[in-house]
């Protein structure tokens, strides 16, 4: 057995896809929102039976590895390491055949190793280096365990310009590599030196838990260097797109329905060892759009908890914005008491941190809510002032519901009219930075026809068969002959058809399953019913119009006989 077949024998897609989505039982397969295209309803869909997933909105589909491939932006051999790792299959071979294409190992699977290497010699030398000794100090200090210490992989890099570069070339990695994969620096002259020195090391990893870069911080403030340093953009790590500690919260988060995006890594790694598991940061940058998109995958509710200090609030209100264009719900967790961040709220003590989660506030309320607080005499010029502020906001929401919620909110809390607020909306202008995507959104889903749906309908509960009492021949499709067939002969038998029937028949079950709950037999038999019922009439339309046409042909010619003849053969047709 080849190392292709191992790793399928070992791996189950659906748990290898759920890393990346959460995905919904849908009959026999699951289906989950699509992570190829933007999409709200899902049409991606995963059949555990056959081992593969297709998306019959943008039509992504494939194996396993497909999957990776497309997900992780790598080609089959680095998708074939990634699941030989995870399955505990080792590859003998640096290149490995798939269809008639050759695929080799190349700078990403270099780049990949040279990360997962200096990870861990940074670890070793933070567990046992004598010149180690002042870093372990510092993280016992900040309160960090040895059990926190082993699962994050926190390392030290000492201080020196050569120590990494030298373990990688006896690894047989070239200058150009280990340049490339971000852990060193090459100066003008060319010469090259370890990035990161004297320095705490916490790797940072992919959603699959592959080290992919580092972020560092220094032991002391000096006031001069930097406090946090973070490894250069590499061929496998895109700042915006990288979500610190993700690979250990994913999981959590989809159990909580919530994932809590905090400032720092110092935040993530309290929070996770104090056994909140539903924590993540970015590193080094800014919230992006895509670490949003990214985290509502996994989540309807994604709640921030930022530094209460001026940066923290422009960050926050800049999160609120990318939530609402993507219309993702969000909250606001608000630390009280004197604490500047997660890290040292749990410290003082965990119940902190567990009652600012409690009553987070939904973002915009929590906006309005603190622009009124800072002005508790609230004057007409305040009350105009937070209304410029807030109203373009309210004007992009999305949906109407929570936009009407949100101007009865602010009419109260202004003490102004719902009207005047109202009117005011209509005169400005929505935020430039809330454009709607979601308007865009779902044209991709797969539109189904009426005898489609009822066919689907036949799919998922056979038994509606007994339920046609008419004509079964208007239940037909073209690209469903054989089912066609077997309802017209009133015999389903599902392991007869082909397996583009089933796959077809499978999507419509999906789009059906958005739609309708067919746990509820009285509603699906009534809808089954009227559907039937509509059919019925749309046959009538089209024999009307047929006739319609040839009446007119007939008169137009005078064929008085074969006027007559269509007419009566009309009549007795629509009875
Ligand atoms: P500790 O002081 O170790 O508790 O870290 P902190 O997370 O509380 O630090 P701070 O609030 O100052 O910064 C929050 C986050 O911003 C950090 O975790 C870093 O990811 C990032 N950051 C802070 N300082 C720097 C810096 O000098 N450079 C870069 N690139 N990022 C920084
Ligand atoms: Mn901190």
């Amino acid at each position: 057995m080849d190392e292709v077949d191992q790793i399928k024998e070992r791996l189950d897609i659906v748990e290898v896809i759920s890393s990346y989505l959460t995905l919904k039982k849908a009959g026999t397969n699951l289906k989950g929102a699509c992570p190829f295209h933007n999409e709200k309803t899902p049409s991606f869909m995963v059949s555990p039976e056959r081992q593969t997933f297709r998306c019959f909105g943008c039509n992504e589909g494939g194996d396993v590895f497909t999957f990776i491939e497309k997900m992780e932006g790598i080609d089959f051999y680095n998708a074939l390491k990634l699941l030989a790792d995870r399955a505990g299959v080792k590859l003998e071979n640096r290149s490995v055949t798939r269809g008639e294409q050759e695929f080799k190992s190349d700078l990403k699977t270099k780049v990949y190793e040279i990360n997962d290497w200096t990870k861990k010699l940074y670890h070793k030398i933070l567990l046992d280096h004598p010149k180690a000794e002042h870093a372990r100090q510092y993280l016992e200090g900040r309160g960090i365990t040895a059990k926190t210490i082993a699962d994050f992989e926190l390392g030290y890099a000492p201080e020196s310009w050569e120590l990494l570069i030298k373990f990688l070339e006896k690894k047989q990695y070239t200058k150009d590599e280990i340049v490339k994969a971000g852990v060193a620096i090459r100066n003008d002259r060319g010469d090259i030196y370890d990035r990161f020195r004297g320095r705490i090391i916490f790797p940072i990893a992919s959603i699959m838990g592959q080290t992919v870069a580092f972020t560092s911080r220094i032991l002391k403030d000096d006031g001069k260097s930097a406090k946090y340093i973070n490894s250069a953009e590499s061929p496998i790590y895109i700042k915006g797109k990288t979500i610190y500690g993700l690979d250990r919260a994913k999981m959590a988060i989809k159990e909580a329905d919530n994932a809590i995006f905090v400032e720092g890594n110092m935040d993530v790694i309290a929070c996770h060892q104090a056994g909140f598991k539903n924590v993540v940061a970015t590193s080094g940058t800014a919230i992006t759009e895509e670490q949003l998109k990214i985290l509502s995958r996994y989540t309807s509710l994604i709640s921030f908890s930022f530094d209460s200090d001026e940066a923290g609030v422009t960050a926050m209100k800049k999160a609120i914005r990318m939530a609402l264009k993507n219309d993702i719900a969000s909250k606001i967790v608000a630390l009280q008491g004197p604490f500047k961040d997660a890290d040292e709220a749990i410290k003082s003590d965990p119940k902190n941190w567990t009652r600012a989660v409690k009553e987070a506030k939904p973002s915009l309320e929590f906006w309005i809510d603190s622009l009124i607080t800072k002005s508790p005499d609230l004057g007409v010029i305040a009350k105009k002032k937070i209304a410029k502020e807030i109203l373009p906001v309210i004007k992009s929401i999305y949906s109407d519901i929570e936009k009407e919620y949100y101007i009865k909110y602010l009419a109260q809390k202004l003490s102004v009219s719902e009207k005047a607020l109202i009117s005011a909306l209509e005169k400005t202008a929505g935020d430039k930075e809330i454009s709607n995507t979601k308007k865009e959104e779902d044209k991709s889903q797969a539109k189904i026809t009426l005898p489609q749906k009822i066919m689907a309908f036949i799919w998922i509960k056979p038994e509606l068969l007994g339920k046609i009492k008419t004509d079964l021949t208007a239940i037909y499709d073209s690209e469903l002959l054989d089912f066609s067939a077997q309802i017209a002969k009133k015999e389903i038998n599902k392991e007869k058809l082909n397996s583009k029937e089933v796959d077809l028949l499978n999507q419509y079950e999906i789009v059906l399953r958005n739609d309708y709950d067919f746990s509820d037999e009285d509603a699906i038999n009534s809808e089954f019913i009227f559907m039937l019922k509509r059919i019925e009439l749309e046959k009538n339309d089209h024999i009307k119009a047929q006739y319609a046409a040839k009446i007119q042909k007939a008169e137009a010619s005078g064929d008085k006989a074969e006027l007559k003849r269509l007419l009566s053969e009309f009549s007795a047709l629509i009875k």
